[in-house]
């Protein structure tokens, strides 16, 4: 992403007494890896988020996902395959994904970009026109091209023709480029295609069998770490989930989402409007 002042030229002009004059930018004094920080997007409140700040607690899934994104940190970009954190609310999927995200930007002065799905499909969707696609490749290009993606809350929005066919645009470059992205979901990997809630179900079958490819799945249950008074402990979290029944996600319906989607993983065309140079977009 560009310096908004001076589109990365490196150079600003400054009115002095009326006077224009030309003189660096302030954005050449901070190093690639706080520019690469800055153009990650990641939202204020994940800000602080790292994996040493995290709590752990016994819970042999949770420790599972955390050892394993750790060692995708550490080891970047050397994993062959991204991440897909799953489980239900407040449990610290995103907490860990812009964790990783963090470390390894800061690191490596990787690319790296965040978005969370909805929004990332809204902003595509503000910038859509059918004759001219160049200010929805506005938004497209760096997320198909950020070296690290991490595209949060995977499966919330509604599965329309439009929100698949994006998707599959958007990993399927990915995937072909061996880029990689972090994602997270709510929706457990099951695999029953007649319950609407399933990832399965949600994403649809193409982009599920990319997705099964293209990362690691780490399904964890845990507490809600959102009812817990600040700076709670590893106790506390631990006493917090046992005290409580195995957290459904969300509400079950079986049996109909078969007849709610549009046919089985049939071949699609690749969009006619969308054509990416680098990728196949479709394939
Ligand atoms: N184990 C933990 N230690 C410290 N902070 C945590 C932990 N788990 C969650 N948090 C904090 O709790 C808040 C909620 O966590 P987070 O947003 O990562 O949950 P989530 O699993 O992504 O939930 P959702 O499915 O609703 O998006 C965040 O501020 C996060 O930093
Ligand atoms: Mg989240
Ligand atoms: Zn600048």
């Amino acid at each position: 992403m560009a310096c908004d002042i001076c589109d990365d030229t490196g150079w600003k002009t400054i009115d002095v007494g009326g006077v224009a004059r030309v003189t660096r930018c302030d954005c050449t004094q901070l190093s690639l890896r706080e520019r690469r920080m800055r153009d990650a997007r990641i939202p204020p409140r994940y800000q602080r988020c790292t994996l040493e700040n995290l709590v752990t607690y016994e819970n042999e899934l949770f420790l599972k996902a955390v050892e394993k994104a750790r060692r995708f940190a550490e080891t970047y970009p050397a994993a062959s395959k991204g991440l897909m954190l799953i489980g239900p609310p407040g449990i610290g999927k995103t907490h860990i994904a812009v964790a990783v995200l963090r470390r390894v930007v800061s690191d490596t002065g990787a690319r790296g970009l965040y978005y969370d799905t909805r929004a990332l499909l809204r902003e595509i969707r503000s910038t859509y026109n059918p004759t001219l696609n160049s200010a929805e490749m506005d938004v497209l290009r760096p997320v198909m091209e950020a070296e690290l993606l991490v595209l949060d809350d995977l499966g919330a929005e509604r599965l329309t023709d439009w929100v698949e066919e994006t998707m599959s645009l958007i990993v399927n470059t990915r995937y072909n480029e061996r880029r990689l992205t972090i994602f997270t979901s709510n929706h457990e990997d099951i695999p029953d295609d007649t319950d609407m809630n399933s990832l399965l179900v949600r994403v649809g079958f193409r982009l599920h069998s990319r997705l099964r490819e293209m990362c690691d799945f780490l399904e964890y249950d845990g507490p809600d770490y959102r009812d817990l008074p600040p700076n709670a402990g590893a106790e506390d979290l631990y006493k917090l989930w046992k005290g409580r029944p195995r957290r459904k996600l969300p509400q079950r319906t079986t049996g109909q989402a078969r007849a709610q989607l549009r046919g089985p993983a049939r071949e699609r065309e690749p969009r006619a409007d969308l054509k990416w140079p680098g990728g196949r977009a479709g394939s």
